[in-house]
């Protein structure tokens, strides 16, 4: 059975082409964007070092779990509850997983389209600032609506040939961007500044929120809570093993996460600029910082290139989601699905598009106080993932039972049994336990 549905729903074509692919959806604005202004936030180093644990601790067993369950059921996040546990409730969980998706697509490609415009916006060196930029609603609307375009074309061409080949083609050049960015970043005068930073820890400034957000960092990050890493799952060859897959991916993504740092910090202090600067850390700061070096706006338009095709590989995997979803279990084509998608994200994502300086209260909504997209990444990018890896977790270990899953992690090689107790450990206790009382915190 699993051969049949391997053919009819494509299947990577190497163990490279799924670790990119996945990697591809686990890079992306999270890192580049979101990381820096996190860890800039919160005081530099004594984040970076939590963030880590979280990321070994908490991220890891959600990544294998998921996995796990997408390549054992071969199924999209709803057909693989359902394959487990038949009639139940818990395909809702896979349910929400699609719908946080959809969420968080409409939003993240609004940023994206940012950073996609930012490109020209370098290139011919016009000076507006980002507040003036992300004001005229015509041209919002527009890189919205390109980027999700760009996301919806590559989808459409399915797998194989869609997001294999160009995670194949993208990510070996957003690494090798990155390095020279960075070598470019930590040359600068004043650098070492950026670096004490960003690598000597003050663990003085660890509060609560510190922790909270170290903690939903890493979900963001790695693509974890909504059932990416289990769509990417089902396509996995028979043999591939998820161990090796998921602390590949884990690493990668860990890793660009920390060159991401190593760019921005050094030309952060080297410009005399302060770190917390906010989410509009990259777009707001990084302009300035290519105008006052040399050969800048070249710099500029190579890194917003950069963040560009990373931010594409991440919106590819979130409608990737929806599309198996619709492909799977209601046997749409996948170009019906994978159009009728992007315009509930279009229409999703307008308020999010107007509400940076267009649509005053949508800017700054009453009782809550924050953007309509800083909603949207609350509710989708923060709280939905949370409940999602919650109940993941519950899931796993109560209903499909942890041995099974061990089973399918290990694939019964002898050398990976020392991995069991501490899964066990992480999966049934220390996961839920870290997730409610982070949930309880963010609700009060
Ligand atoms: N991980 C991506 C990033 O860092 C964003 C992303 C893609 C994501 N797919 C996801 C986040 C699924 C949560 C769930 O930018």
């Amino acid at each position: 059975m699993s051969s049949d549905n391997q053919n009819s729903r494509g299947c990577w074509n190497s163990r490279l082409g799924f670790i990119l692919a996945a990697a591809g959806s686990a890079i992306g604005l999270g890192n580049i964007w979101r990381f820096p202004y996190k860890v800039g936030e919160n005081g530099g180093a004594a984040f970076l070092i939590l963030y880590l644990v979280c990321v070994v601790l908490l991220g890891l067993p959600i990544m294998l779990a998921e996995l796990s369950l997408g390549k054992f059921t071969r199924r999209n996040p709803v057909g693989a509850f359902q394959a487990i546990k038949p009639g139940g409730n818990w395909k809702i969980v896979g349910f929400m997983g699609v719908a946080t998706g959809v969420g968080i697509l409409s939003y993240y490609a609004v940023m994206a389209g940012y950073s996609l415009g930012y490109i020209v916006k370098i290139i011919c060196c016009d000076g507006r600032t980002f507040e003036s930029f992300a004001a005229n609603p015509a041209y919002s609307i527009l890189l919205f609506v390109i980027f999700t375009i760009l996301t919806a074309l590559v989808v459409r061409g399915g797998i194989k040939n869609g997001i294999e080949r160009w995670a194949k083609i993208l990510m070996p050049i957003l690494l090798g961007l990155l390095v020279i960015l960075i070598i470019r970043s930590v040359t600068l005068e004043g650098a070492g500044e950026g670096l004490a930073f960003y690598f000597r820890p003050d663990f003085s400034k660890v509060t609560g929120k510190t922790l909270l957000d170290a903690l939903g960092q890493a979900f963001f990050s790695l693509s974890l809570g909504m059932g990416a890493m289990i769509t990417y799952g089902s396509y996995l060859p028979e043999d591939a093993s998820i161990f090796s897959s998921g602390c590949s991916v884990a690493l990668f993504d860990t890793l660009i996460a920390i060159l991401a740092g190593l760019l921005i910090f050094p030309a952060l202090f080297s410009a005399g600029l302060q770190p917390d600067e906010g989410p509009s850390l990259v777009f707001k700061v990084l302009p300035r910082i290519f105008s006052s070096i040399p050969a800048g706006n070249i710099v500029g338009a190579a890194f917003f290139i950069l963040l560009s095709i990373a931010a594409l590989t991440s919106t590819i995997s979130l409608l990737e989601v929806a599309t198996a979803y619709f492909v799977d279990e209601k046997h749409w084509l996948r170009k019906k699905a994978v159009w009728v998608i992007s315009g509930m994200v279009l229409v999703l994502g307008l308020p999010s598009a107007l509400s940076q300086g267009i649509v005053p209260w949508l800017e700054d909504l009453p009782i809550i106080h924050t953007s309509f997209l800083g909603m949207m990444d609350w509710i989708f990018g923060n709280l939905m993932l949370e409940v999602g890896a919650l109940l993941l977790a519950i899931f796993v270990v109560h209903v499909w039972k942890t041995n099974n899953v061990i089973g399918i992690i290990t694939g019964g090689r002898p050398g990976l049994k020392m991995i069991e107790k501490p899964f066990r450990f992480l999966m049934a206790f220390f996961c839920p336990l870290i997730i409610i009382i982070l949930l309880i915190f963010l609700i009060f």
